[in-house]
Order: C-alpha cells, then structure tokens, then sequence
C-alpha cells in the first residue's frame, strides 16, 4: 500500500510481486462512475477476442475493492533477479510530446512508419497487429488512445511493439463522430471504418485484407462486448452505463473515395447527416 515508484499514467497504480512475475496493479478511483478496473479487465480479453495481443491481466481484491493486475511485459525472472527489457513510448519514437506543438506527429501512420524501421524482421506482422489497435480503439471509442499508450520493446536485440495495454471505452454522446487522440487515415481521427481502410497499404495490408479484418472485429465487438464484460464480472448497470461505447453509428458511415478526401480532419465537413 506505499507508494514506490511511479509509473506514469493517470491512475493510481503499484507494482507488486507474485512468485514467478512483476505486474502492474491498477487501482479504483473515488470519482470512477462505474468499475473502471474490470471494466478495463473486459476490453482485455474483448481485445484478445478480436485478435489483438494483450497484456496479461486478471482481477483481485484489496480491501474490499477492485484491483486490475497486469502483467510487465518489461521485467522477466531470471534466477538472479529481473531482467529489464529496453521500452520506448511511442511519444519518443515519433519524437513528439504531450504538448500542442508536436500534435500532428501523433499518428497510427507515423508509427507503422516508425515500426517499419525499428521492428526490423517482424513488420509483416507488427504493422497489422497495429492496424488491429487502431480498428480496436475505433470499434470501442478508446479516446484515450495517446502516443503514451503504445511502446515497443526490446528484451534482446530486436524491437517489438508491445502487448496492448490501458484499454478504456469512452461513452460519448455524439454518435456521427468520434475522434481517437492519433490520426488514422486521410480522415484524420475520425473513428470510421472508411477512414481505417484509407492506408491500410501502410500497415502492409491490401484493401482487402483490411476491410476482412475491420468487418470480422466490428462483428466480434457487437455480438460480445456485453458477454464479456459480464464474464470478467462487469454489473449489468455498468454494461448499461457503457454500451454506447460500442460500434457507434458514425463508424459505419460512408465518407465517400477516401483517395480523393485526403484533407485533414480539421477541414472536414461533419459526416454524412441522417
Ligand atoms: N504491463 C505493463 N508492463 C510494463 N509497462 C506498462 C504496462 N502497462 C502499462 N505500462 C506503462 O505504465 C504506464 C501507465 O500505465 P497505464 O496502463 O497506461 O495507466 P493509466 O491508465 O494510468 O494511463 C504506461 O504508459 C506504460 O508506459
Ligand atoms: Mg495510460
């Protein structure tokens, strides 16, 4: 219950030891409106569902209340001790901060071109799992999506981007338009499957491939968001309070060839209105 030291982030948070792993101990907060950390357990293995690799997490109980454990993906035992592996935000891959200055570099497009040159050997399969992410992010209106968010890893030589971590549905009530926090395509943030597909060549994918891949996670995410939640122990007026997360109408709205809209996001008329 002291605190050590911190490891950034927003929420109140430990690392803890069991017998074979540090993780990564996510606290309530007094002001949550409903039960952030099995909530964020939920779109752990919602994600999994969809295909995403995750971090390892499971629930436990301290003093009566909720705690999210999450496994380190940076230490690892060995018999003398941790092994530290090399970890790198995606803020400082795409040489950005958290200030207004450096806000266009935040980018899912800029990062699969920085993966293309750091995860040396794996990208054929680094680059989709990020096209995944993003697809994720959209499909559950994970706002909070920041450069911060995202890592790649080191524990030899070779750079990898990281499991998924700090999952969070965003209830918002528009339902024409969400932005994630990094750009996505040549709609800008826009969280809509037109905008997902627009590069998918970025992240090595033919149209095709892309539009099975967003299509088959938009399905998964419909049909067993709830479910899920439930299974890792949501209460039914927390799903209540959360369902508009999920696969919003504006996700599915036509915007048109996304080859000749590519202006930024900013100068975008709203979309298409009902
Ligand atoms: N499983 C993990 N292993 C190692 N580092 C992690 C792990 N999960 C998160 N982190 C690091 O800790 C930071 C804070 O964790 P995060 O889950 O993002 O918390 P918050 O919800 O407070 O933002 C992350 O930005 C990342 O750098
Ligand atoms: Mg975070």
């Amino acid at each position: 219950m002291r605190a050590g030291t911190s490891m950034g982030g927003a929420r109140p948070k430990a690392t803890v030891e069991d017998a074979d792993a540090l993780w990564l101990a996510k606290f309530p907060h007094r002001d949550d409106k409903w039960n952030n950390t099995r909530v964020e357990h939920a779109m752990l293995l919602l994600a999994r569902k969809c295909g995403l690799s995750c971090v390892d997490s499971r629930m436990t109980t301290v003093g009566e209340k909720d705690v999210l454990l999450v496994k380190r993906f940076d230490r690892h035992k060995i018999d003398a001790g941790y092994l530290r592996s090399r970890m790198v935000s995606a803020l400082t891959l795409l040489n950005a901060d958290d200030g207004p200055d450096t806000r266009q570099k935040w980018s899912y497009l800029l990062l699969a071109d920085e993966l293309r040159r750091t995860a040396s050997g794996t990208q054929a399969k680094e680059l989709p799992e990020l096209f995944r992410r993003m697809c994720f992010n959209s499909l559950v209106s994970n706002t909070d999506d920041h450069p911060r968010n995202h890592a790649v890893v080191a524990k030899d030589q070779a750079w990898s981007l990281s499991p998924a971590y700090d999952l969070t549905p965003n209830p918002m009530i528009a339902v024409e338009r969400r932005d994630l926090a990094m750009t996505v395509g040549a709609f800008g943030r826009y969280a809509n499957r037109a905008n997902l597909l627009s590069q998918s060549g970025r992240f090595l994918l033919s149209l095709q491939e892309a539009a099975s891949i967003v299509d088959g996670m938009t399905e998964i995410v419909s049909d067993s968001w709830h479910a899920t939640c439930r299974q890792a122990g949501v209460s039914e007026r927390d799903c209540e309070l959360i369902r508009s997360a999920f696969v919003y109408e504006g996700f599915a709205y036509d915007l048109g060839n996304p080859d000749i809209h590519t202006v930024d996001a900013e100068e975008l008329p709203s979309a298409r209105r009902r």
